[in-house]
């Protein structure tokens, strides 16, 4: 079932208007309204790895197979906290380097903590979490 949309008038210096307009243009969007709920969800994502709830992650990792580190510290992280590291994938992308990417779940600060072992782990070339949300509480 859709849900009720509300309807509000809202004032914006324009400059930020005109700005924004031109931002969202490029990005696809169609109408200011689906760009604003975005930003709303953005925003109300961001507040949730600011408290104790559960929040999901997406890491991804390049790193050099041949550097002994990442892949040790990825066994220990997954003993370590069992339940948090939920899914992993492994891509060889050449004869050294290789992609890994983790959903980690749980609270923002167990998967900040795990992200940030592994990100700092010897070998680790790049290292970025995307930070994202369950789904439950936004609507
Ligand atoms: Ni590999």
């Amino acid at each position: 079932m859709r849900e009720k949309a509300e309807r509000f008038g809202i004032s914006i210096p324009k400059k930020l208007l005109d700005r924004f307009d031109n931002y969202i243009k490029g990005r696809g969007y169609s109408n200011r309204s689906e760009a604003i709920r975005d930003l709303m969800r953005e925003y109300l994502v961001a507040i949730e790895w600011e408290g104790s709830g559960e929040v999901v992650g997406s890491l991804t990792l390049v790193y050099d197979h041949e550097v002994r580190g990442v892949a040790d510290k990825l066994t220990h992280l997954q003993h370590e906290y069992p339940g948090n590291i939920v899914s992993s994938m492994h891509i060889h992308l050449d004869e050294r380097n290789c992609m890994e990417l983790l959903v980690i779940r749980g609270s923002a600060k167990d998967v900040q903590k795990i992200a940030d072992s592994l990100i700092s782990s010897r070998g680790v070339k790049q290292g970025k979490l995307a930070a994202s949300t369950i789904g439950k509480n936004i609507p």
